[in-house]
């Protein structure tokens, strides 16, 4: 069994791009500028965000982080984007989600200037990631993507299961993963909470992503000896013994799991910093995709 080890693949992502850094600011070129928003107070998003602005250091990109309280109205975030939109300095731009409940999210996405969106989630990108053409591909599933390449995990003609459909991870990785390529041409089949015997399918399964947003929920008996398993879940569960009063659960019971798997990722320290690598990833597309 080979633990898909997302946080050290993420340091040398990194690395790699604070070599490119390097090289452009050598060059005399502008360097990139990430910018996030934060909508609210919510704690497991301004961990994200802050995470997201320390790699933006680590590997030298410029970062800015407009943090917005929670009341913000929907017309004062669309005001906020357009300036980002505007701005020449700021390469590539997220809003972190979810967002208030008094937000539409679908407004908020539609207002992100295409070219700067390194979400990959404003409908032209998504429509270009399912053509196969170069754009910017969400950051979790890209960064799974990543992350097999890496390994050199086997997907060619494979049967993989997605669980969860889910604009940010599983709709995209079941289009992903079936495309004509390398991490790729896999038979996916896409579960959901509609699903009907899903442990049957999933028994059936070579590679399973579970990105359902429920603790240890793929056990041992859905999984065939030698399955490749994604865990895409980060759940924080209460912890008092822990210093942050809570510790983080993936989808998949790893425990019982892990020994019957030929590839496995942690959590934390699997999907996750693979997640944030692919959106510095994107960034430093920005430049290449606008030549
Ligand atoms: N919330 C959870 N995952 C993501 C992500 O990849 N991007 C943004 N903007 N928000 C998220």
């Amino acid at each position: 069994m080979v633990v898909l080890d997302g946080k050290l693949t993420s340091s040398i992502i990194r690395q790699e791009l604070a070599e490119k850094v390097k090289s452009l600011k050598s060059a005399g070129k502008k360097v990139p500028h990430l910018a996030a928003i934060l909508v609210g107070e919510d704690g497991a998003s301004k961990t994200y965000v802050n995470a997201k602005v320390r790699d933006c250091e680590e590997v030298g990109f410029g970062s800015t982080l407009i943090k917005l309280p929670s009341e913000t109205t929907e017309k004062e975030l669309l005001k906020a984007i357009a300036k980002l939109n505007k701005d020449e300095d700021v390469d590539g731009y997220i809003v972190q989600l979810p967002l208030p409940d008094h937000i539409n999210e679908t407004n908020i996405l539609l207002a992100v200037d295409p070219k700067k969106d390194v979400d990959g989630f404003h409908p032209e990108n998504v429509g270009k990631m399912t053509l196969n053409l170069p754009t910017y591909v969400p950051a979790t599933p890209q960064g799974i993507v990543e992350l097999l390449r890496r390994y050199d995990v086997p997907t060619d003609g494979k049967n993989c299961v997605v669980i969860g459909r889910s604009h940010i991870v599983g709709s995209p990785m079941s289009i992903l993963l079936s495309q004509h390529n390398y991490p790729g041409n896999c038979t996916v089949t896409l579960c959901h909470s509609g699903t009907r015997d899903l442990k049957e399918i999933c028994q059936k399964a070579d590679i399973i992503v579970a990105a359902l947003g429920r603790p240890a929920f793929v056990k041992a008996d859905m999984v065939k000896q030698g399955a490749c398993i994604i865990d895409v879940g980060i759940t924080r569960v209460e912890d008092p013994s822990k210093k942050s009063g809570f510790r983080l659960l993936g989808d998949v019971d790893y425990e019982a799991v892990a020994h019957k798997c030929s590839f496995i990722t942690p959590v934390p320290g699997g999907v996750g910093p693979m997640t944030r690598a692919a959106l510095m990833m994107n960034t430093m597309r920005v430049t290449e995709l606008s030549e």
